[in-house]
């Protein structure tokens, strides 16, 4: 990874964290973002310290638009290539909340502002190919059996967390095979990563008081460490055993089919479509 540039969001805490220690180990200038400028510090600190180089830290909050085009703009202004950008940051909650633009926070912040911060990114992306990007999904994207509610892809009919997470992470999947597909013949490869069940700071705190959040504390001695979470990210960004693979997802290092739905490229496409839209409008709103 020497020479190489990688962008990883959420890197203050758990996957991201992981990955950008073992990138950084690795040699690669790594830039990490958290939402928390303390955090951030801390966690710089930490990689820094374990890493034995230094990483550069950006505060991004994925669930504001402005400050998605400001991260995106001073990494452009100071960047003269992204080789990988990792989309890890990621949410779940058991009670309604929205972005700044009003989008429910998993679909707004999961997918959506991970759609308009790589469609900020993806000119200098381009220009720096052979390049990846990751986007660390999840196989709960298997529960979403009805494919995304199209009618209602803010959930304001229907609450369940779970639900609406796993919807989140099938958008996931479903953003990074017509990425790939669009890509086709660039030299850019988009691929999907699950990281396992990973003892992290997700599900924690204020977010999942409920049953998710108990099941992730009372399980958490069995669950993976944030390391062995990482490592299909680390693999998915870095190896070179898959140089060239596009438009796939992986767990365990493996291939694996992901869910129907995800497969589906006209499904695919209209994600496409209605995410282009989404943040046109917002951004229209803003204007007005
Ligand atoms: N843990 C699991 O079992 C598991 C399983 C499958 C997939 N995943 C996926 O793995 C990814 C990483 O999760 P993790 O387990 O490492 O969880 P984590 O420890 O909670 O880390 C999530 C990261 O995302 C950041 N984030 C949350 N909301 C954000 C926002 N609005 N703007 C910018 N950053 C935001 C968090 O920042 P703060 O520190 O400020 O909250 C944190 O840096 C997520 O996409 C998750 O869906 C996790």
């Amino acid at each position: 990874m020497q020479g190489k540039t990688v962008v990883i969001t959420g890197g203050n805490t758990g996957i991201g964290k992981a990955t950008a220690i073992a990138l950084a180990k690795r040699g690669a200038d790594v830039i990490f973002t958290s939402r928390n400028a303390e955090k951030g510090e801390r966690a710089k600190a930490e990689i820094e310290a374990a890493a034995g180089r230094p990483v550069r830290l950006e505060l991004l909050d994925l669930a504001s638009f402005p400050s998605i085009r400001s991260f995106a703009a001073r990494v452009l202004d100071s960047t003269p290539r992204i080789d990988v950008l990792v989309n890890n940051a990621g949410l779940i909650l058991d009670r309604r909340e929205t972005t700044a633009e009003g989008f429910e926070a998993m679909f707004g912040v999961n997918h959506l502002g991970h759609f308009l911060l790589t469609d900020l990114l993806l000119p200098r992306i381009r220009e720096s190919a052979p390049a990846r990007i990751v986007v660390v999904a999840s196989d709960a994207h298997y529960r979403a059996k009805d494919g995304l509610d199209w009618d209602d892809l803010m959930s304001t009919r229907r609450f369940r967390g779970f639900d609406v997470y796993s919807k989140s992470k099938l958008a996931n999947v479903m953003f990074a095979r017509e990425l790939a597909r669009r890509l086709e013949g660039t030299g850019v490869t988009v691929n999907a990563v699950h990281p396992g069940v990973v003892a992290t700071e997700f599900a924690g705190k204020d977010d999942a008081k409920g049953p998710i959040g108990w099941f992730f504390r009372l399980a958490r001695p069995f669950l993976r460490t944030p390391e062995e979470g990482a490592d299909t990210v680390i693999f998915a960004a870095s190896s070179p055993e898959i140089e060239g693979r596009t438009g796939r997802y992986f767990a365990d290092r493996k291939d694996k089919a992901p869910s129907r739905h995800a497969r589906d490229d006209a499904a695919c496409q209209r994600l496409w479509a209605v995410s282009e839209a989404l943040v046109e409008r917002a951004s229209q709103a803003k204007a007005d």
